[in-house]
C-alpha cells in the first residue's frame, strides 16, 4: 500500500450506501479519525449513520444529522463515536470547543472537515462522496489510508471495493 492508494465503490442505492457502512464499521478501530467529504445532500450523514448503527449493532438506533448541535455522541459498552457536523463552524480554531480528541478512544466520524482543514493530516481515512447523474447513486472515493491493516482488510472483500 502507497500512501496515494484510494479506493473506490459505486453504490446505486441507500441500501448499497448501507453495505459498505456495515464493511467500514467492521474495520475501524478506538480513536480513528474520518472525514467525509461530498456536497450538501451527498451521503455523508446517510454513511455515518450506516457505520455507527452497524458497529452498535443497533440498526433502528435514531441517528439525526448533527449539523445544528456540531457533536453528538453514540456508544455502548465497547465502543464510542462522536459525529460531529462541521458545516456552522465560523472558525477553524473553534474545533478546539468541541472536544472531539478527549476520549482517545472514541471514533470520530467528521463532516464538511474542509471547515477545519488542520484535520487533515491527522486523519485515518478520508471518504469523499459525489452524486452520480441521472440517478445513478453515489460513488464513495477512500484515500488517506493512515493504516495498512484497514487498507488491506478492505481490499480482501472480494468483489466490493475497487482499487483507483
Ligand atoms: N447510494 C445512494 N443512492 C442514492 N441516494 C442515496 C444513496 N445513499 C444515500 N442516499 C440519499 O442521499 C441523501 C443523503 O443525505 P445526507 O443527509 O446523508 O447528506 P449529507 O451529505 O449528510 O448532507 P449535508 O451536507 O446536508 O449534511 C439521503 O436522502 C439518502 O437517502
Ligand atoms: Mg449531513
Amino acid at each position: 500500500m502507497n500512501s496515494q492508494a484510494t479506493l473506490s465503490f459505486c453504490a446505486a442505492h441507500d441500501s448499497d450506501t448501507d453495505i459498505l457502512g456495515c464493511l467500514l464499521s467492521a474495520q475501524l478501530t478506538p480513536g480513528n479519525l474520518v472525514l467525509l467529504e461530498g456536497e450538501l445532500g451527498a451521503g455523508k450523514s446517510a454513511l455515518a449513520r450506516s457505520i455507527i448503527r452497524s458497529a452498535l449493532k443497533c440498526p433502528e438506533l435514531e441517528i439525526p444529522s448533527p449539523t445544528f448541535l456540531l457533536v453528538l455522541p453514540y456508544q455502548n459498552q465497547h465502543i464510542s463515536f462522536l459525529h460531529a457536523d462541521l458545516y456552522r463552524l465560523e472558525t477553524p480554531e473553534e474545533i478546539e470547543e468541541l472536544g472531539l480528541f478527549e476520549d482517545p478512544a472514541a471514533i470520530i466520524l467528521v463532516e464538511w472537515p474542509q471547515r477545519a482543514p488542520n484535520l487533515f493530516p491527522l486523519a485515518d481515512l478520508v471518504i469523499k462522496i459525489e452524486i452520480l447523474p441521472e440517478n445513478k447513486g453515489r460513488q464513495f472515493t477512500l484515500s488517506n489510508f493512515n493504516n495498512t491493516t484497514m487498507y488491506d482488510r478492505l481490499t480482501d472483500t472480494p468483489g466490493f471495493l475497487t482499487i483507483t
